[in-house]
């Protein structure tokens, strides 16, 4: 495993304080890192999410639910099956944007969690997504094996995770100095190998159903064996 090189070391709860910050410069920062720092789209993203969203549904890290909610107008557009909602966030400003912007959808319950400790039972839900949001959390290892306990067996995880800087030396300088930046501020605790990933998912208990590496970002799906 690649050994994680974040100096800051932040807490749940300093990233947690990171993130509090203006809708717009969230919205518009987020774009930014998309393009520069994941090297990938908001297309991809909505078709990889929206794909992985079955009956009862976890949406870990839902922040304040921007990508979400296009991804539920995505679903319907395409006319696919509703679904029952979890989100979780353990950023409470985070967790008042996606409350607000939710709050006439009754099938979308949101709860301020750590990723680390969800308070479900076990075997309860029949997929989860984590966007954006692995190489954010400070115990990775943790939040797999929640993910993992409360997931039914054959449920399925779909989960994008940003790289370290691949590709032209330019891309990689700006997608670098954006990293950086992100480590100080707290909003990102370390990107990752792929390897690294796949291998915390099958040490945890997972079986890899599919993966890519699209630009600086590793989407990977992956499933609960059955019992
Ligand atoms: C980059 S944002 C992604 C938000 C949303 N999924 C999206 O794609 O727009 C990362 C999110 O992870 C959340 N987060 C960080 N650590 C967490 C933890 N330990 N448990 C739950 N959420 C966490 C942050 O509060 C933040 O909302």
């Amino acid at each position: 495993m690649t050994p994680i090189q974040n100096p800051s070391q932040k807490t749940r709860d300093e990233i947690a304080k990171a993130y509090a910050s203006d809708p717009w410069w969230y919205d518009l920062r987020g774009f930014l890192i998309l393009t520069f720092a994941y090297r990938s789209t908001l297309w991809e993203q909505v078709d990889f999410f929206g794909k992985n969203i079955a009956k009862e549904h976890l949406e870990v890290a839902i922040g304040t639910g921007t990508l979400f909610d296009i991804i539920l107008k995505w679903r319907k557009f395409k006319r696919m099956p509703p679904a029952h909602i979890i989100g979780v966030d353990y950023a409470e400003s985070m967790l008042n944007g996606a409350k607000q912007r939710f709050s006439k959808h009754p099938e979308i319950e949101l709860n301020h969690a750590d990723v680390a400790n969800l308070p479900y039972p076990d075997d309860f839900f029949d997929s989860a997504n984590i966007a954006n949001a692995v190489h954010c959390f400070p115990d990775l290892n943790s939040g797999l094996i929640e993910v993992l306990r409360t997931l039914k067996p054959g449920g399925r995880l779909a989960a994008n995770v940003l790289l370290y800087p691949r590709g032209s030396k330019i891309s990689q300088w700006i997608a670098q100095k954006i990293n950086n930046w992100g480590i100080r501020k707290g909003i990102l605790y370390t990107p990752y190998e792929a390897d690294d990933i796949k291998k915390r998912l099958i040490d945890t208990g997972f079986e890899i159903v599919s993966e890519k590496i699209s630009g600086n970002t590793y989407n990977v799906l992956a499933q609960k064996m059955l019992a």
